[in-house]
């Protein structure tokens, strides 16, 4: 993954605290920027003298753009919805990550069904617009669950999205704290099992291959992948991204002693409670190959041989590949008292 200064070309403000930001891509670069839905990109920005670099969804297939939310005390978001203007140059990476579709077959016939919440909708919009454009036989339902309408990301696009593909994609809006005079098409409160029932008969499948997509935060993914699986949806045909990262219960986290095997050798390193196993090697200047620390990447990916570790966030491995052992250093955090880990392949 590389660093590249890109021009912004163009700052939206989304909602009150959501600002989407494109960035210009000299020709030179465009085969090292061109993306999959469902990728990401990194931005390296200097705040206060200290660099701090933030992973972000691109959030459309026709340009290159991230759509940010100012959250409390993240000082990248505060930077981008107040400060980035247009002309200014932004330090961005390559794209990253594994694409949400990998299909390009203009034949194929698939129905998709995505549930997003609050800024989950901005993973998905990329893969929306690929798909109306590119796979004139298949469907999207988008159900979208945020406050109210001035929490909407995207309303605009998604009600023109559905006046020009009226026949193949669903707009659902459900608010959690609906104002006065919000218009809600489908649903208010908590999101029940039958709730889901119903929209799926609704908008039943108009083929036989079916794709469930879910974004959000974990609350709002567990339930919604629960009632999903209740209903009978397999698992393999469930894919899930939380924004927030799984949570990493503190209590559980042991100081671990960390055997490493690397090309270079062996070492035995002790590892702090609350570090990841990548924070440890790096102090102790042992150095696999890594690049986003997001768990987005998968250059950290090794072998787990002995102990047990906990995952906060992975976008990369998929679970034949976990159940094979390898994890991601970047995003592992000692549950065990001793780890043993082989980086020799990488
Ligand atoms: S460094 Fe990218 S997934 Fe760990």
């Amino acid at each position: 993954m590389q660093f590249y200064k890109l021009s912004i070309s163009e700052v939206i403000k989304e909602t009150n605290d959501t600002t989407s930001i494109i960035f210009t891509l000299p020709s030179s670069r465009e085969t090292k920027f061109s993306w999959d839905s469902g990728q990401h990109v990194m931005i390296r920005v200097n705040y206060e003298g200290e660099y701090l670099t933030r992973c972000y969804s691109i959030s459309s297939w026709k340009s290159l753009k991230i759509t940010v939310k100012r959250i409390d005390k993240g000082r990248v978001s505060h930077l981008v919805n107040n400060s980035f203007k247009v002309g200014d140059l932004v330090e961005v990476s390559t794209p990253i990550g594994k694409p949400l579709i990998n299909d390009s077959n203009i034949h194929t016939r698939k129905t998709l069904y995505l549930f997003a919440a609050g800024s989950g909708i901005t993973a998905f919009f990329s893969m929306i617009e690929n798909i109306l454009v590119a796979q004139p036989y298949s469907r999207v339902n988008l159900f979208y669950r945020c406050r109210n309408e001035k929490h909407a990301i995207f309303l605009k696009q998604a009600k023109l999205l559905e006046k020009l593909y009226s026949n193949r994609f669903n707009f659902i809006l459900s608010y959690s704290q609906p104002r006065l005079f919000d218009a809600v098409s489908w649903h208010k409160g908590a999101i029940s099992q039958n709730d889901i029932a119903d929209y799926f008969t609704k908008y039943a499948p108009s083929a036989q291959r079916c794709e469930y997509h879910v974004c959000g935060p974990t609350s709002f993914l567990n339930l919604v992948s629960q009632h999903l699986t209740d209903l009978d949806v397999p698992e393999i045909l469930l894919h899930k991204q939380s924004f927030e990262g799984n949570e990493v219960k503190a209590d559980n986290i042991q100081q671990a002693k960390l055997n490493v095997i690397h090309p270079q050798g062996t070492n035995t390193i002790e590892v702090n409670k609350g570090e990841s196993l990548l924070s440890a090697m790096k102090q102790q200047g042992i150095a696999p190959a890594y690049s986003c620390e997001s768990g987005l990447c998968g250059q950290c990916q090794c072998l787990l041989l002995d102990g047990d570790i906990t995952m906060k966030n992975n976008y990369y491995l998929n679970e034949p590949q976990e159940k094979a052992g390898l994890i991601l250093s970047c995003q592992s955090y000692p549950l065990s008292s001793y780890v043993r880990i082989s980086h020799e392949g990488n």
